[in-house]
């Protein structure tokens, strides 16, 4: 069945409102398949992805989703041709200026993770502009990872962690997980509680690796720019069915 556009405003009843994931993360793959399929150039396919992902963002908000952490930009994505490189930074920086008065008019808190250093001057001004603006909003938190890396996230925390022991603020012994997780980025949001990847590969393409040791997967053949509502149901439904049991038995 095709969803229409204007279906599932509205949980679906056979969610249950108690269990869903406080925390979804995202790694949306399948723009540049999308867009082939469709005869397309590749860049048609990651502005399809814009309106997918803001379906969902809203979609979350109207089932109850606390937070959704999309993969935008990995730190290996530099080495797609520069032209399509471009369009991506461009693409970030437009859709952050045409979004925020709506953003804040939904009270979504945006938050960027990543290193956000070597982005460009002119998106990392709209990155900074965009925080700011929302960060008192108390509506769904927003985490959008760009140049973002897993294995960096770790190094550089492992990094601020040693420069504190150097400086005696803390001891060895007092490094635990608890510790470790407030120097990650996602300090404030926490650990997603199911991450969804589209496009079919099973791969976790260093996307929040500490922070998935729990999380549930769900996997979809779908291209991300067809996402949508009713496959975020099937994603939600499949999580339901699953009993988390955390290492225990
Ligand atoms: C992966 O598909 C997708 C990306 C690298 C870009 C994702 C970005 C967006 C959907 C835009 C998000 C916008 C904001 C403002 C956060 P791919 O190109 O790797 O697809 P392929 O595997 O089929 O080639």
């Amino acid at each position: 069945m095709i969803t229409k556009p204007s279906a599932l405003q509205q949980l679906p009843a056979d969610l249950d409102a108690e269990r869903l994931p406080k925390h979804v993360a995202v790694i949306m793959d399948g723009n540049g398949r999308w867009a082939k399929l469709h005869g397309m150039p590749r860049f048609m396919g990651h502005r399809r992805g814009v309106d997918t992902l803001k379906d969902l963002l809203r979609c979350c908000r109207d089932w109850g989703i606390q937070a959704l952490t999309v993969y935008a930009f990995s730190s290996e994505n530099w080495g797609r041709p520069l032209e399509e490189v471009n369009f991506l930074m461009t693409l970030f920086e437009r859709v952050l200026r045409q979004e925020l008065q709506e953003m804040m008019e939904e009270n979504v808190r945006i938050n960027f993770v990543g290193n956000l250093d070597s982005l460009p001057k002119s998106l990392q001004e709209e990155i900074r502009r965009s925080v700011e603006n929302t960060r008192n909003n108390q509506g769904i938190h927003f985490t959008i990872a760009t140049n973002y890396g897993g294995r960096q996230e770790i190094v550089q925390a492992c990094r601020a962690i040693a420069e504190q022991v150097q400086q005696g603020l803390i001891q060895p012994e007092q490094i635990d997980e608890a510790l470790f997780e407030r120097h990650l980025y996602t300090s404030e949001v926490g650990d997603p509680d199911l991450l969804i990847r589209t496009s079919g590969e099973m791969r976790l393409s260093n996307f929040l690796l500490w922070q998935v040791a729990y999380s549930e997967l769900y996997v979809t053949e779908t291209l991300w720019p067809d996402f949508n509502r009713e496959e975020f149901h099937y994603a939600l439904r499949s999580y339901q069915k699953r009993e988390r049991r955390f290492g225990k038995v």
